[in-house]
């Protein structure tokens, strides 16, 4: 796949390609045809792709070594190369990566949009404390527009909610509400508002509102991601006071009561809503059985890059062209959070088509892609 080329320069190159009657049929890009017509994704770090570079915000890591394997480098992309939903619409047969809301323009949004944003949570006030971030709110406010748009350009809102209809779209959000919220009790309010318990049902809640209106704005095929739980040895040191393994457990809880919400929260999307398909990906199981399978739990003390030294705001994100590792691809941390493009490229094999029974419900993505 060119991944590096962006739409408009692709199209040109297609039409080039037809023009020229190229003998190159080995190019994939001559006869592709993605699965779906369209791809929107809501999300935090895991997802976002450059949505943060002119944020006021100290969650911004458009420099190197983020992007060292990346063809265009430093993105805004929060790993060493391509995130989950690169390689989702790799597997689609997207011939391009879906662009950032921030600079996607012109026809490109009818190919889908890119709304995510690192540090941004299903609540508003999640992740405030790096600075500014789109909220799931703000996400869907944006989508508002992309949509707007659209019903200008296919000429009117019927056909612009059955075109709408056939997009895939991808939710990972949520684990700022923990990690940089619940978590952190110094700065905010809600563990002393909520028990674990009800902290998961209130965010299941907001969550399953905001699903609600992405459906009311034309989505019809929706996955929506679990939370993974803290791996990252040194994430842990920093994240917990004292005894790491009941810090840990405690946390590994707080999540799986989230997590646990999401599967009826979806079937109940489903049922309820007209013609939708809500399917849950169970991001945490897939991770546990990679990190298990291919020898990564032996690689969780430390990340390929360096995180402390002068200058990093943020310690947990790479410092700014500082130290990299070499074998990255043996590494399952690129920073002290983010998992490197090997892990993320293993897991969205496994999202996007089911290695197990319990990897995604009640089915996986390219099934989702061909309802
Ligand atoms: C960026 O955010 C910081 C902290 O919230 C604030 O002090 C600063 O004035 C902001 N800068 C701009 C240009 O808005
Ligand atoms: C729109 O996108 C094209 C191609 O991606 C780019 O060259 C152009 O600068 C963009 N325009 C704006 C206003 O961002
Ligand atoms: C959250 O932010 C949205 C705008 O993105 C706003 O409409 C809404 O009122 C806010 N909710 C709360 C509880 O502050
Ligand atoms: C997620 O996967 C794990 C491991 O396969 C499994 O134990 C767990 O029950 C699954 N969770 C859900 C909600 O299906
Ligand atoms: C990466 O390579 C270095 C040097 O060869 C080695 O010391 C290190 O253990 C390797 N790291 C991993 C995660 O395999």
């Amino acid at each position: 796949m060119a991944c590096s080329l962006k739409i408009s320069s692709w199209k040109l190159l297609i039409v080039f390609l037809l023009a020229s009657n190229s003998q190159h049929d080995d190019l994939y890009y001559a006869d592709a045809k993605p699965q779906v017509p369209c791809f929107f994704i809501f999300g935090d770090s895991i997802a976002d792709n450059g949505n943060n570079n002119n944020l006021n915000t100290t969650i911004k890591i458009n420099y190197l070594p983020y992007g060292i394997d990346f063809p265009e480098g430093a993105t805004g992309r929060f790993t060493n190369g391509r995130t989950p939903m690169d390689f989702l619409a790799e597997f689609m047969g997207f011939d391009h990566y879906i662009p950032p809301f921030a600079t996607a323009n012109g026809s490109d949004i009818l190919e889908g949009v890119n709304y995510a944003s690192g540090g941004a949570g299903i609540r508003n006030e999640s992740g405030q404390f790096g600075g500014d971030r789109m909220s799931m709110n703000r996400q869907l406010e944006n989508h508002k527009t992309t949509v707007s748009r659209i019903i200008k350009m296919l000429g009117n809102r019927e056909q612009a909610m059955e075109y709408l209809s056939k997009c895939i779209y991808a939710v990972a959000i949520g684990g700022n509400d923990y990690f940089n919220n619940y978590f952190i009790p110094i700065i905010y309010p809600t563990n002393a508002q909520f028990t674990p318990s009800q902290y998961a049902t209130v965010l299941n809640q907001q969550f399953s509102q905001q699903l609600k209106t992405l459906h009311k704005y034309g989505a019809r095929k929706v996955a929506v991601y679990g939370q993974d739980m803290p791996r990252c040895t040194l994430f842990l040191k920093s994240i917990c006071a004292f005894n790491t393994a009941s810090c840990m457990a405690y946390m590994t809880n707080a999540i799986t009561l989230f997590n646990d919400g999401l599967k009826p929260m979806v079937a109940g999307l489903s049922h309820s809503l007209p013609d939708a398909n809500f399917i849950y990906i169970n991001y945490t199981g897939i991770m546990t059985s990679i990190f298990n399978s291919q020898g990564f739990n032996k690689n969780i003390n430390f990340p390929c890059c360096q995180v402390t030294g002068t200058g990093n705001i943020f310690p947990l994100n790479c410092n700014r062209h500082g130290y990299v590792c070499r074998n990255r691809s043996q590494y399952a941390f690129f920073d002290a959070v983010h998992p490197t493009e090997a892990v993320y490229e293993l897991q969205t094999r496994r999202t996007y088509r089911a290695e197990s029974p319990t990897d995604s419900y009640p089915f996986d993505i390219e099934h989702l892609a061909k309802l």
